[in-house]
């Protein structure tokens, strides 16, 4: 057995770890592969696989890019090899009660590649770990991360019991309507949001340039322009730079980013709806449509073009420090996720 993962901040690699230990107690080799680490497809051999198994966060309702990347590039297969599922989503803990995250397309489309490529689904599960997404909510507390983890662990384990009892787990499958119902903006995330995600993150002088950042990112992301990290439009919001800084150096501009997206995404567009497209000649400039086409793609442009400016602005001492301080992320309240395998 092979398992391929991804994983931001630790969630899907330790439940990939699990899967596998499951495995290798009832003598099964099980191997497991990260995907942030660039594999060769010529490296990897699949012909001798019984069973294929994917573990990988969601993201934005999706499968993140690079796991979608590295299924389109697998080879096709006709003798039906078995694969399964597992995408960890955000979980939470409200009082007792456990809340799930939600798929959107992190199961179906990757089922769907599969399918295409001529492998059979055994299982399709989607598992409720700790939420790592501090840049629009705090970083759970230690004992729910623990309580949610511990949960997931005998749900995991449950799963690898099954899939080695050779029964078919389709768990997924009863999210199905909702995914179904949050597909738009599942589309939205992947074609836009992301891109305007990756703009969110900033270093501040608390950063040593010890260019951890850089060297850990799964995508390349990060490099470091004039001395200080730069995110390029191919981060994936994965978690992992924010959540392992040594210095707690990296940030999520709250203030400043509610500014320009209500600039980039509102102010800006009125303006130019009003009276710009409003007193032109060319009629077809009033279509609705144009103007929601100009909206985001002006709106991408400030929100890209502000971040260039900001980066810069970071070295002035008195703008980096009233950018760090009306960052929700630099309160201690906020606190970072310290995942089941981030130290
Ligand atoms: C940018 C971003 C987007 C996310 N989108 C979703 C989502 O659409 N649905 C969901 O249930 N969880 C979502 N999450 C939460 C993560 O999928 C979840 O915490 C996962 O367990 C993290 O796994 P990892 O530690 O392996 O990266 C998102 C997290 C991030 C950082
Ligand atoms: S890991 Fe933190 S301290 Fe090191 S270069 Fe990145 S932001 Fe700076
Ligand atoms: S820059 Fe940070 S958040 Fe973005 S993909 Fe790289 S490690 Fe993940």
């Amino acid at each position: 057995m092979r398992i391929f993962y991804f994983s931001g901040t630790g969630n899907a690699k330790k439940a990939a770890e699990w899967i596998q230990e499951s495995m290798k107690e009832k003598g099964i080799s099980a191997e497991k592969y990260n995907l942030a680490s660039k594999l060769s497809m010529l490296e990897i051999k699949l012909a001798d696989c019984d069973l294929i198994g994917f573990c990988y966060p969601t993201h934005g309702f999706n499968a993140p890019p690079i796991v979608l990347r590295f299924l389109w590039q697998l080879p096709k297969t006709n003798n039906k090899t078995k694969v399964f599922l597992l995408n960890t989503r955000a979980g939470m803990k409200i009082s007792k009660l456990f809340t799930p995250g939600i798929n959107g397309f992190a199961l179906i489309l990757p089922a769907l590649i599969l399918r295409l490529k001529g492998y059979r689904i055994v299982g399709y599960r989607p598992l409720d770990m700790p939420s790592n997404w501090i840049s629009i909510h705090p970083g759970l507390r230690q004992k729910v991360i623990n309580s949610i983890v511990n949960r997931c662990q005998r749900i995991t384990k449950k799963f690898a019991e099954k899939l080695m009892a050779g029964k078919k787990v389709h768990r997924g499958l009863n999210d199905l309507p909702i995914d179904l119902l949050i597909s738009p903006l599942a589309l939205g995330y992947y074609f836009y949001g992301r891109f305007i995600l990756s703009k969110t993150f900033i270093a501040t002088d608390a950063c040593n340039q010890c260019r951890i950042c850089e060297k850990e990112c799964p995508v390349d992301a990060i490099s470091l322009k004039n001395g200080m990290p730069y995110w390029a439009y191919n981060c994936e919001s994965c978690m992992h730079c924010m959540n392992t800084c040594p210095q707690r150096a990296i940030e999520t501009p709250h203030a400043y980013t509610t500014l320009i997206w209500w600039l980039a995404f509102s102010l800006v567009p009125v303006f130019i709806f009003k009276y710009v497209l409003k007193a032109s000649t060319f009629t077809y400039l009033k279509h609705e449509s144009i103007y929601i086409i100009l909206q985001y793609v002006l709106g991408g442009l400030i929100v890209f073009g502000a971040y260039k400016v900001l980066h810069t602005l970071m070295h002035f001492n008195a703008i980096n420090k009233l950018i760090a301080y009306t960052s929700l992320t630099k309160y201690k309240f906020w606190r970072r996720y310290k995942g089941p395998v981030v130290k």
